[in-house]
């Protein structure tokens, strides 16, 4: 979703801003933008699509600047035009940029029309930047007016502001949006994503929800929520600057679909001791909640949320504790129950989706007895404020469609469930033994890429898919379907087997195919009557199936072997398949894979 990159420097800052948007560009963007200050002269220059083609612009226009803020935006309010991009500008005097969105635009935008404040674009951003021109006429600094701007704000916000009178310094205000605050050396910088700023700095400053800050070459200045100064952590960060690089690869997500084997080994790294899961996996305080707990609250968004609707087939069932799984937007505006000694989960690979940090602060104040994240992002909203975070170690996931952050947030909830087992003193050297093997079991499965590729010729045509599974394979089947639908474009649906009858029999045809995701499991002869249900009825079956599950290719239907595995770690190993068709359908239909249309990697706002 949107991004943002600021600095002030002695040096010109606009390959650094124009470096740290293209490393956001992953998150998924429509237009960019960037407003340079120099000599007392502010200039912008936008341009849609790519940053690529703002790089252009901004050589072409021959602009540069010790001052300045880039943006990529994600259009909410107005479409996907250069005027609606930001920065946006008041008076020709101060340039802001903003992630999120700002409930209360219309009756702010109508006081200040009657203000004479002229508006030239359709976005709920333009109203902060006048805004804070007209409280910059009743206050001494521009720090002061953004203090008293944020103040009529309703929404969310990550901004960065700068007056080209004064342009030594930029002001940045942080309430539902992260920012993180990037320090140099006689120079310092801003962004949304700390990935942005690794090419200039390791050390870091991350804002907390209503921090205000003054940045200057040599200082920062922090105000916190009730506008006192505070001292913030500076954090050296480890992550690896290598994002940019897709090697080999065409796309980011095949590299990513090949990382998982590391990933997986990352992740299991000192984790696992004999055949137990470690007792500092989880932290702490971790071993006594996990003695506690009853009940498990699993909330997440996307991708997340379907690795935690495997996680309840395998906590009910290996750690005998009951799970509900729910969608963050869902969970957040309803009033649910909370069970006695109840631990919330949340799944994110980003740790900032508005969804579930928002489920998050909701519910530690209704009483659950402790709250965890398994997270990709070290210092990401969701681990700090939670009270234990496993951390996945994927690596940055740069294709906006989640695949190696799934399959280690799988790991991560097997660990959990073994965790929990072990403290409830069942038996759990079950999962660690097959954990163990998942590494290997993954490079196995990529294997069959070549098949898989061959097959997806078969789908480019298609516009309808249906995709089959039972049990854990239920949420395999749904994160199939999704993955296919986000890079393909084609409608694709996803339904536990048992279902068929009850509705989707009626779209059965030729032009529909089905994909059914079939482990040897004890599902397996329940599965084969689904399957024949679908086969009568005409429908092209694709199979991906257990070597000894006695499928047979034959004209209306096509199986794709994989070796076989142990029943707990099926649900990971069974996705890498439906990763690989996905991806090469995309291809084979020319889409944008890493970026495609109308999505965000990072989905900051609600
Ligand atoms: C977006 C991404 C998905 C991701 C979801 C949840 O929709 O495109 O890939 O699964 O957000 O994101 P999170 O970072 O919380 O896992």
């Amino acid at each position: 979703m949107c991004g943002i990159v600021g600095a002030v420097a002695e040096r010109p800052v606009n390959r650094i801003l124009i470096e740290g948007l293209k490393r956001l560009e992953y998150r998924g963007y429509d237009s960019a933008g960037v407003a340079l200050s120099e000599a007392g002269t502010l200039n912008t220059v936008k341009a849609v699509g790519k940053v690529a083609n703002l790089e252009a612009a901004v050589a072409e226009s021959g602009v540069s600047g010790h001052t300045g803020i880039a943006h990529t935006r994600w259009a909410t309010h107005g479409g996907v035009t250069e005027v609606n991009a930001h920065p946006h500008i008041s008076n020709n005097e101060i340039a802001l940029v903003h992630n999120g969105i700002i409930e209360n635009h219309e009756s702010l935008r109508a006081v200040l029309k009657d203000d004479g404040y002229t508006f030239l674009s359709d976005t709920d951003t333009e109203v902060m930047v006048h805004l804070i021109h007209q409280l910059r006429q009743q206050h001494n600094s521009l720090l002061d007016s953004v203090k008293a701007a944020v103040k009529q704000l309703e929404g969310a916000y990550g901004t960065v502001v700068f007056d080209k009178a004064n342009d030594n310094e930029i002001i940045v205000a942080r309430s539902g949006s992260p920012l993180v605050i990037g320090l140099g050396l006689g120079e310092n910088f801003i962004a949304s994503d700390q990935l942005a700023l690794l090419a200039v700095t390791r050390n870091f400053i991350f804002l907390e929800e209503g921090d205000v800050a003054r940045i200057t070459r040599d200082t920062v200045e922090i105000y916190d929520i009730n506008g006192e100064p505070v001292e913030r952590e500076v954090v050296e960060s480890n992550i690896s600057q290598d994002v940019s690089g897709k090697g080999e690869y065409r796309h980011y997500m095949l590299k990513e679909i090949y990382e998982q084997p590391m990933a997986v080994r990352n992740t299991l790294e000192g984790r696992l001791d004999g055949d137990r899961v470690s007792v500092d996996a989880f932290g702490d305080q971790a071993n006594q909640i996990f003695k506690d707990v009853k009940h498990v609250q699993i909330i997440a968004c996307g991708t997340s949320y379907h690795s935690g609707m495997v996680a309840r087939y395998w906590l009910e069932q290996y750690a005998g504790v009951s799970c509900n799984v729910e969608i963050a937007s869902e969970f957040r505006y309803r009033e649910s129950f909370v069970h006695e000694n109840s631990l919330l989960v949340t799944i994110s690979q980003s740790g900032e989706t508005a969804d579930t940090l928002a489920a998050l602060r909701l519910a530690k104040e209704q009483g659950y007895m402790a709250s965890m994240t398994i997270c990709n992002v070290p210092g990401s909203s969701l681990v700090r404020e939670s009270d234990l975070a496993f951390m996945t170690k994927a690596g940055a996931e740069i294709g906006v469609a989640s695949t190696k952050a799934f399959t280690t947030q799988l790991v991560g909830l097997l660990m959990l469930t073994a965790s929990i087992a072990q403290e409830k003193g069942r038996d759990q050297s079950v999962i660690v033994n097959a954990i163990k093997t998942l590494p290997n079991k993954l490079e196995e499965s990529l294997n069959m890429a070549e098949g898989i590729e061959a097959l997806a010729e078969e789908f480019a045509d298609k516009h309808h898919s249906l995709f089959l599974g039972r049990g854990s394979q239920y949420p395999i089947a749904m994160e199939g379907a999704l993955k296919l639908k986000e890079i393909s474009y084609i409608h694709a649906e996803a339904y536990a087997a048992g279902e068929l009858k009850h509705g989707p029999l009626a779209l059965i045809d030729a032009d529909m195919p089905i994909i059914v995701v079939a482990p040897n499991n004890e599902l397996l002869e329940k599965l084969k009557s689904n399957v024949e249900e679908v086969r009568a009825r005409g429908g092209i079956i694709y199979v991906f199936a257990d070597k000894d599950s006695n499928f047979a290719s034959d004209d209306t239907m096509r199986v794709m072997n994989v070796n076989h595995v142990e029943d707990i770690i099926a649900p990971v190993v069974y996705t890498i398949p439906l990763q690989l068709l996905s991806y090469y359908v995309a291809v084979i239909k020319g889409t944008d894979v890493d970026q495609p249309r109308n999505l965000a990697k990072s989905v900051t706002v609600e």
